[in-house]
């Protein structure tokens, strides 16, 4: 199912260009997209905060310039860690104009590769998130569409909301990467999860997957999974309930 441009779920403008045979990409970044990341985000903390009966200050709400500063801070601390990001060649204050990594995107290897391999993969990848998270940081949004392989190498993408991170923070990563897992076919999401949390050292908690259904109830109206993708999103998350 390909619905409409105009309902699609908001994302950023993104272009690829070439010049003198070297590919390029310019992300102008959306205000809107945040609007919708951001009520899913807060919805999340409030209920959080709910639960905890604690209020911290974790409500988060970057501005463009913010996001494009966390973009910039992001790939620093990625390569310091020793994580691959694409360059990024210049910016101004809506657009940035960065490498093009011609690989393959996570969502699409993950469908179309043998869960040998999209189990390696997820493990290092569980591996890198838990290093990104005690060096103090999350990315926040840690959906699978966000990573791209290239010579299986594995390279982080959207880094807008990179942030300095409290627990919940760190939390959001798992939930976001586990529920992007959730339209895979049920025997390589269920490899892809338990893969991720073995490379991150640590299982899946009660509180985790109360944020996964909550990420899922709502993905729907992203618009962007067919059929099959939400029959395999439901019986996933009702076997990941059913088995904790
Ligand atoms: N440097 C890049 N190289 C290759 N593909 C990219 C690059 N940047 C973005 N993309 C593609 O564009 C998509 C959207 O980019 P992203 O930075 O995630 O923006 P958004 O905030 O809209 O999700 C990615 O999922 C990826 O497929
Ligand atoms: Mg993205």
């Amino acid at each position: 199912m390909v619905a409409p441009k105009a309902i699609q779920w908001q994302t950023n403008k993104i272009k690829f260009e070439e010049k003198d045979g070297k590919k390029f990409v310019i992300k102008s970044f959306s205000t809107v997209k945040p609007a919708l990341i951001f009520a899913l985000y807060n919805i999340a903390y409030f209920l959080n905060s709910t639960s905890k009966l604690a209020l911290k200050n974790e409500y988060y709400f970057p501005s463009v310039k913010k996001r494009i500063e966390n973009e910039i801070r992001g790939r620093k601390v990625l390569s310091y860690l020793g994580f691959k990001t694409p360059r990024i060649y210049w910016y101004d204050e809506k657009s940035i104009c960065m490498e093009s990594v011609d690989g393959e995107k996570l969502s699409d290897f993950y469908r179309t590769k043998e869960i040998k391999i999209t189990e390696e993969i997820s493990k290092r990848i569980g591996w890198r998130v838990r290093k990104i998270h005690d060096s103090g940081f999350a990315l926040i949004d840690c959906r699978n569409e966000n990573y791209v392989i290239k010579n299986n190498e594995i390279y982080n993408l959207d880094l807008e909301f990179f942030t300095k991170a409290s627990e919940f923070q760190k939390m959001c990563d798992i939930v976001t990467y586990d529920a992007s897992a959730l339209n895979l076919k049920p025997e390589k999401c269920k490899a892809v999860i338990k893969a991720f949390h073995d490379g991150y050292g640590k299982n899946l908690t009660r509180d985790e997957i109360i944020y996964i259904m909550l990420f899922s109830l709502i993905f729907p109206f992203s618009l962007k999974e067919n059929f099959i993708e939400l029959a395999n999103r439901n019986f996933n998350l009702y076997m990941l309930v059913k088995d904790f």
